[in-house]
Formats: C-alpha cells, sequence, structure tokens
C-alpha cells in the first residue's frame, strides 16, 4: 500500500494527460501501478523517460518528501517538464547510460517506457545498477491488445486512401518481457495484465489518431481525407454516441 494519503487521487487527475487525454471508465491502471512501486513519501524516486514529467508532478503535488527526479533524452519534453513543474529536478540522459552513481534510488518507475528501451536487457541491467538493496522497480505501458479498435479503424481509413494504402503501421504491443525470467537480475518480479474500457466521443478519438501520426510520417497532403475517412469508420463502430476502446496494459515489478 502507498503511503500518501491524497496520491491515488491526485494521480488519477494526472492520468487523464497520460493516458492521452481519453476518458477511463474505471479506475484504469494508477493504483495497480502505486501498489506495484509500493512508495513511501520519503524515498527517492527516479522516473525513468518521465516525458513532461506529470507523473512526478502528481507525487509532488500529493506531497512526497523524498528526491524526485526525472530523466528523459528529449531536451524539449523535459523544457516542457520544467517549466511545468519547477520544482521537481529533471536530468537529460540516456536510460540506458544514466548519469547517476550506483545504488542512488529507493524506487525506479518507467511509464510507457520500457517497450522504448533496447537492448531490454541493457535497460534493466542499468536499472538494477541504479536501485539500492531492496529498493524496487515498477514499468507500466500497454501490452497486446491495447487499442486494438483503433488500431483496426486507421487501417481500414489508410487502406481506403490510394496513397496510404500501402503504408506500414507500426507494429501492434508486443509484451515487453516473455518471461519473469527475462525481467534481468532481480527479486520477486510479478507480471499483471489490466484492462480497461475507454469510451470515447468521435471528436475525442481524433486525440489519439494526431498522437500517433507523427511517427507514422504520411504525406501531409494526404492528411484531411485520412481524417474523414477515419471518422467515417469510427461512426460505424458507435454504440450510442460513443465508440468502446479496450485499453490493456501489462504491469512490471520487482525487487533489487
Ligand atoms: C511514450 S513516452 C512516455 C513519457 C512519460 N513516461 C509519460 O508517461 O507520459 C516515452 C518517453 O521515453 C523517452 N525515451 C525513449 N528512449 C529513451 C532513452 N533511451 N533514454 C531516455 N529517454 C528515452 C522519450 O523521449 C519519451 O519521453
Amino acid at each position: 500500500m502507498t503511503a500518501h494519503p491524497d496520491l491515488e487521487a491526485a494521480h488519477l487527475l494526472a492520468r487523464r494527460q497520460t493516458l492521452i487525454e481519453t476518458h477511463l471508465e474505471g479506475l484504469g491502471p494508477e493504483p495497480a501501478f502505486l501498489d506495484a512501486l509500493d512508495l513511501e513519501e520519503q524515498h527517492q524516486l527516479l522516473d525513468l523517460c518521465c516525458g513532461t514529467g506529470s507523473f512526478l508532478a502528481a507525487l509532488a503535488a500529493a506531497g512526497h518528501t523524498g528526491e524526485l527526479v526525472g530523466l528523459d533524452r528529449s531536451e524539449a519534453l523535459l523544457q516542457a517538464a520544467r517549466a511545468r513543474h519547477p520544482d521537481v529536478r529533471f536530468v537529460l540522459g540516456d536510460a540506458l547510460n544514466a548519469p547517476f552513481p550506483s545504488e542512488s534510488f529507493d524506487r525506479i518507475s518507467l511509464r510507457f517506457a520500457l517497450p522504448h528501451l533496447s537492448p531490454r536487457f541493457a535497460a534493466l541491467s542499468e536499472i538494477a545498477r541504479l536501485l539500492r538493496q531492496g529498493g524496487r522497480v515498477a514499468a507500466l505501458h500497454g501490452t497486446a491488445g491495447h487499442l486494438e479498435e483503433f488500431w483496426q479503424v486507421l487501417h481500414r481509413a489508410m487502406h481506403a486512401h490510394p496513397r496510404l494504402r500501402d503504408h506500414a503501421l507500426p507494429p501492434p504491443a508486443q509484451p515487453a518481457c516473455d518471461a519473469p525470467a527475462a525481467f534481468g537480475p532481480f527479486r520477486a518480479v510479478e507480471r499483471r495484465v489490466l484492462e480497461d474500457a475507454v469510451w470515447l466521443t468521435p471528436e475525442e478519438s481524433t486525440v489519439l489518431l494526431g498522437s500517433y501520426l507523427p511517427a507514422l510520417e504520411l504525406p501531409q497532403a494526404a492528411l484531411p481525407a485520412l481524417r474523414q475517412r477515419y471518422l467515417e469508420e469510427v461512426a460505424g463502430e458507435l454504440r450510442g454516441e460513443k465508440w468502446r476502446l479496450t485499453a490493456r496494459w501489462e504491469l512490471w515489478s520487482a525487487r533489487r
């Protein structure tokens, strides 16, 4: 259990931002993530691949007293993080070669980040190096089946466009590690799969579209037609006024 009375409430609000501003119907993965991290308020915590720092900001707002450090390799994201959350320390660096001495942290969090780190064993070895004996790591990210309805609709919309028909979509999300033994040099390794329903209006779902399009590097001229076709496909999926999407995450936790 977490030692922060306000933490879950604060973070449930921050979650909206993390989950691409979508509307989770249930509690989402946050209570389970905080349980897995087993964070106490005096712990020194490193959020690896922190992005714009919303997780650390929620902890600071909830009264965390231990040092909060965020590391990311994107200076642009860190600048946004520093501007939004001046009380948190944000460090530029590579998660595979982090600029901290060994055994610097009690807890390490990875949120929507572990699948980006390659080779995986190097990232996990680095996390083990940074954790104190008895410290914990928790990693949360989408897994197989995450937002599959969205990807099916996007695929159909792209297929309907002559210039986008042959453009590849990113490979579907996969489990980050296939077995606890693959999770590196840790003890008490656990993996859980968490599922929730996300209900979106068509307009709200265009936020998802907008967040994934840049990575697909599609020709700009084709985007208005793609958006139009995407909305037509979404309209065919509605139950009442909303579209039901499946969110599926995996949550790894382990002790050093
Ligand atoms: C999907 S974002 C998640 C950001 C944040 N954790 C959140 O929940 O909003 C992935 C982040 O990983 C960062 N990243 C990817 N590879 C990295 C690496 N090798 N070292 C540091 N950061 C990395 C990216 O810059 C990006 O901010």
